[in-house]
């Protein structure tokens, strides 16, 4: 098992009880992405954690599968769902590296607080563009160090290595942007919360037809 699964099955009880930092903030983007949301949307979530988002998003969708690599927050995810059933909704513990399905399979993909938590983000990104249809929704919300918090790159690994914080990647909204860009995606909506956030929130779109020069 992986530092990384080790660290987030550690906390998961923890992190299902800590409450949203910014409940504003977070309203907002389900907001959003409920405007994006169909019926008979088949939609991915990855990292999804102890399946928070899922069960107030999925009853907007047509199918949603969640997935996180820590067993448990998958398992406090299905607990939740067995007190609270709703039936397109299913949790599946994979990382999204691992995860197997059909290419052009999903209309939207979410990805929330996850992107600076994997260890290659811009395989990821190619990876949900390969995954959406086109026309398909990749929705984010990504910490963005790099802007105002660039010294964590030196002492991030510290806390790391104590077992105190997961890895973080550091990166700035303009590289997160030009790394969405250079997959593929058209960007059709930013959200910066107010204050001291570093949390960015995008809505980014596979194009139609493939537009991009050989
Ligand atoms: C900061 S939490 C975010 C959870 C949830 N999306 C939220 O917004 O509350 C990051 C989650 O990503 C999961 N994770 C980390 N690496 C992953 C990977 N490669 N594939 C899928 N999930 C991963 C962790 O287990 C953890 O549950």
């Amino acid at each position: 098992m992986g530092t990384s699964v080790r660290f987030w099955n550690r906390i998961a009880e923890r992190y299902a009880k800590q409450p949203i930092a910014d409940e504003d903030a977070y309203q907002h983007k389900l907001d959003k992405v409920r405007d994006c949301l169909n019926a008979d949307h088949k939609v991915l979530e990855f990292g999804c954690g102890t399946g928070s988002t899922a069960l107030l998003l999925a009853p907007g969708a047509g199918d949603y599968k969640a997935i996180d690599v820590s067993p448990k927050m998958i398992e406090i995810a299905q607990r939740k769902l067995a007190s609270n059933p709703i039936d397109n909704l299913s949790f599946e513990i994979s990382a999204l590296e691992d995860f197997q399905a059909e290419k052009q399979s999903f209309d939207m993909i979410l990805g929330m607080s996850i992107l600076h938590l994997l260890e290659d983000p811009q395989a990821a990104i190619s990876r949900v563009f390969e995954l959406l249809k086109p026309g398909g929704i990749f929705v984010s919300s990504t910490a963005c160090l790099g802007d105002n918090m660039g010294w964590f790159r030196y002492v991030g690994p510290v806390g790391s290595f104590l077992g105190l914080i997961p890895e973080v990647r550091v990166f700035s909204r303009a590289d997160l942007q030009n790394s969405l860009k250079g997959a593929g995606f058209d960007i059709e909506y930013q959200f910066v919360p107010e204050g001291k956030s570093i949390a960015c929130f995008l809505v980014a779109r596979r194009p139609l037809a493939n537009t991009k020069c050989r």
